[in-house]
């Protein structure tokens, strides 16, 4: 596997510094489906070993250093899918709250929920709440955000709704990000979407003005930590302009 030391390096060659690996990473984490029908299995199969690699992508973006870590796993257009799928996605959620609590503690990981209440069960509410009051840190090793019934879109108007409601007539762009989910989190410099598609579908859609993105063909059940380090490396080379010119 390609060792972390190969990160002060690019692909060109020349030496690269550790602060140039990105401080907050986004990943739009799909194929789960897919994966499972490779394996003649039903769709569920795919988001339980999806599930496992949040926890190995969690473990190797903490010893690359990454700070911010933005996973999404279900979106507010998810509810779409079959009432099975949505109810297995729920509780596969929840189980994953409930057992990784331990090792969020172990590993100095804080988590955070962002996303939509609506829809969302009243048990899993509270469950989510419990999580992120007993894994707040004030300086984390990583702070892991998991993007759950969200949508960009939606984020927007909430954030619009409430400045309204504050009777605000106008606000600039530095206020505005005072109004979206996660205020402190710098915007994400790389996001990953797996299983090869080539859309936002609504993920961090104010945060990512000036993200780098990086697609793989490999399906998220197959996302590991070598896949994780190739994306690195791929940002760690790129020129950002910023709408600059050089
Ligand atoms: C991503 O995998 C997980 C969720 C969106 C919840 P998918 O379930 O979208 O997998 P594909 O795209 O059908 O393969
Ligand atoms: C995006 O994947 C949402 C998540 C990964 C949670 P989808 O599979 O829902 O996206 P589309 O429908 O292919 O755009
Ligand atoms: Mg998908």
């Amino acid at each position: 596997m390609t060792s972390y030391i190969n990160y002060k390096f690019s692909s060109k060659g020349e030496k690269m510094e550790k602060n140039q690996i990105p401080k907050h990473v986004g990943i739009i984490m799909d194929g789960n489906g897919r994966w499972a029908k490779q394996q003649g299995k039903p769709r569920i199969f795919g988001h339980k070993e999806g599930a496992e690699r949040v926890i190995d992508i969690v473990r190797a973006s903490k010893n690359i250093g990454i700070k911010y870590l933005t996973l999404y796993a279900f979106s507010t257009e998810n509810w779409k899918r079959s009432v099975d799928e949505v109810k297995g996605l729920m509780l596969l959620f929840e189980q994953f709250l409930k057992g990784q609590k331990k090792l969020m503690l172990k590993e100095n990981v804080s988590l955070r929920i962002v996303g939509r209440k609506d829809g969302v069960s009243d048990r899993l509410l509270k469950i989510i709440d419990e999580i992120e009051k007993d894994t707040y840190l004030e300086n984390p090793a990583l702070e892991l955000n998991i993007a759950f019934n969200y949508g960009g879109r939606p984020e927007i108007i909430d954030g619009i709704n409430k400045l309204l409601q504050e009777g605000k007539k106008s606000v600039c762009e530095e206020e505005f990000k005072n109004y979206l989910y996660n205020t402190y989190i710098p915007d994400p410099e790389l996001i990953i979407r797996t299983s090869g598609e080539f859309r936002t579908s609504n993920f961090l859609l104010w945060q990512s003005a000036y993200s780098e993105y990086y697609i793989t063909e490999t399906l998220w059940p197959d996302f590991k930590e070598e896949q994780l380090i190739l994306a690195i490396d791929s940002y760690v080379t790129r020129e950002r302009r910023f709408g600059g010119a050089k």
